[in-house]
């Protein structure tokens, strides 16, 4: 039987990560692992924080902390969020682990035996009074070509050149503004990305007709403009160190132990249950396993070209990734997030106006898949009143409200079905194997147009149903609708559970269904349709299970976040 392996990108650690990076990595990978889960496959759902790199040394130092505190401090933080969001992680583990460290060096070590790793030494910038050498873009000073003051040592970011830091007039340090600044010599390890050129291609043409077009083109790109020698080790203290000669005080580029951390994340998780569980079955000769990654377009270089050329120059048969799924970037008013400038919604803000449910559905209604996608608060309340208040929560509301006062709070009989009834099992039938066709494929948007399809046609069957006329003439026929109707509450349960995990368990609660399945639906809908047996007493509603977002609260967000009104 296939396994499911899946991994998010891992959220950097410097802070609390914006809606943006959710939806790009972290939500897609949990409805898709949740759905696998439901659909009773073997499923490894892993993420991490991402620790290493000169960020998190500066956030560090802002904050006064040493980085380790800082680290271990952010990683709970962070991993609290996630646990509200409800992303179901089997495990969420952190790339300082003692695990990546021995698969890093591992990784160097192998790389180093077959010929792929060269030693260069180049020329580095040395800030005196910081004590500390500096990456490129926290050298600043003037653009020699635009003459803006703040242009970074890598790029302008005023006129877009790229630069080099001895190109800019005035050079100072980012962390200090110090401008006492030295070029010195360093000793740096090379991977050499051109010697693997046709493994790498050939990677990527075994996947080239199923991976996304926005994952195959950037790889692509990548190859067509020739691979360089990538340098896979920095100047600095924080990190894994390199394990070489003459490497004291160097450590490795973040983006080479980072995705190492998607195995070591795997190590991690089966410590904690030693005696049934084996990282190794999922990632050295793992040829039942299906292996699926989520992230967003800047990702995909270091998870089409470096992470597999890592694993394919080791030579072992480490698992690779068999499914990308990109995404494009989710804007805020159809510009960028910045955290520097206060603009957009990060993900504790998000749970502080909100259940997480309410941004599990729009933003998987509006994944950023084939384009970019832009969030307004307008669309959003628009999306919750209309979809989930409207339609899921309002049929929720209404058959069970209806049953208990005119008929009792138990599942009333059913009679046989009639020809309407039929047809309505037969539509939503139609709905829900393309909604699971569309998990399957990953095309989460469409997916969601038939999740809804499939809420709408069960308010669709009240309304011509119309159980509260009926009742008066024919009290039998009215208690099937009515019959038929709760037990298609449960069946949106199961369905929409993916995607908005604790409406499903309070759907569940509602119906009075304690330990509830939620293993997906038969193909025999009339089967399905009858799990929640007659007499079976549910609990009435006292709220509607979704609150509407009114215009005021739609005026009043977009002033706290600064929101340019519409
Ligand atoms: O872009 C980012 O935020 C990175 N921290 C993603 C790393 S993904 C993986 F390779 F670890
Ligand atoms: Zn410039």
């Amino acid at each position: 039987m296939t396994k499911y392996l899946v991994t998010s990108a891992l959220p950097y650690i410097n802070g609390i990560k914006h809606l943006g990076n959710l939806v790009g990595s972290m939500l897609p990978a949990d409805v898709y692992s949740r759905f696998l889960r439901q659909i009773g496959e073997d499923v490894l759902f892993i993420c991490a924080t991402d620790e290493h790199g000169t960020p998190a040394e500066l956030a560090a130092l802002e904050k006064n902390q040493d980085v380790e505190t800082f680290c271990t401090e952010q990683h709970e933080v962070q991993k609290d969020i996630y646990t509200r969001f409800n992303l179901s992680f089997d495990h969420f583990g952190r790339s300082s682990s003692d695990h990546n460290l021995e698969l890093t060096q591992h990784f160097c070590k192998k790389l180093m035996e077959n010929g792929l790793i060269e030693e260069r030494v180049i020329k580095q910038v040395y800030s005196v009074d910081d004590g500390r050498f500096l990456p490129d873009r926290y050298i600043v000073g003037t653009c020699p070509h635009c003459g803006y003051e703040a242009a970074r040592g890598d790029q302008c970011e005023n006129c877009t050149r790229v630069l080099d830091p001895t190109d800019l007039i005035k050079p100072r340090s980012a962390v200090s503004g110090s401008s006492n600044l030295e070029i010195k010599d360093s000793k740096h390890l090379f991977l050499k990305l051109p010697a693997m050129e046709k493994d790498l291609a050939k990677f990527i043409d075994e996947h080239e007709a199923e991976w996304p077009v926005v994952v195959t083109s950037i790889a692509r790109k990548w190859l067509k403009e020739g691979l360089r020698e990538r340098c896979i080790t920095r100047d600095l203290k924080w990190g894994i160190p390199v394990p070489c000669d003459g490497f004291d005080g160097k450590v490795f580029y973040v983006w080479f132990d980072a995705p190492i951390e998607y195995i070591g994340a795997t190590a991690e998780w089966a410590d904690k249950d030693k005696e049934h569980r084996n990282w190794k079955d999922w990632w050295y000769d793992a040829k039942d396993v299906k292996y699926t990654e989520f992230m967003a377009k800047d990702n995909i270089p270091f998870h089409t070209i470096m992470f597999p050329a890592t694993l394919l120059g080791s030579k072992e048969p480490w698992k690779k990734v068999d499914y990308i799924k990109g995404f494009n970037w989710l804007t805020f008013y159809g510009g960028k997030f910045s955290t520097s400038q206060k603009r957009g919604i990060f993900t504790n803000q998000a749970l502080d106006e909100f259940e997480p449910d309410y941004w599990r559905y729009w933003l998987m209604a509006n994944a950023p898949e084939n384009s970019d996608s832009s969030f307004t608060f307008s669309g959003f309340a628009s999306t919750i009143n209309k979809d989930l208040n409207d339609v899921l929560g309002n049929f929720v509301n209404r058959v069970l409200k209806m049953t208990a006062s005119k008929l009792g709070p138990e599942v009333p009989n059913k009679a046989e079905f009639t020809q309407m009834d039929k047809d309505f099992f037969k539509v939503l039938g139609e709905h829900i194997d393309a909604y699971t066709k569309y998990l399957k494929e990953l095309e989460f948007r469409k997916a969601l147009v038939e999740l809804r399809a499939i809420w709408v046609e069960g308010n669709n069957y009240l309304t011509a149903a119309a159980p509260w006329t009926v009742i008066k003439e024919d009290k039998e026929r009215a208690s099937t609708i009515l019959n038929i109707a709760i037990n298609v509450i449960r069946l949106y349960g199961v369905l929409s559970a993916p995607v908005i995990p604790s409406t499903c368990a309070r759907i569940m609660d509602l119906l009075n269904i304690e330990n509830a399945s939620y293993a997906w639906p038969e193909k025999d809908l009339e089967k399905e349709l009858s799990k929640v047996e007659v007499g079976h007493k549910f609990n009435v509603p006292e709220a509607p299970l979704f609150q509407k977002v009114m215009d005021e609260r739609v005026a009043e967000l977009c002033e706290k976040y600064g929101a340019d009104p519409e």
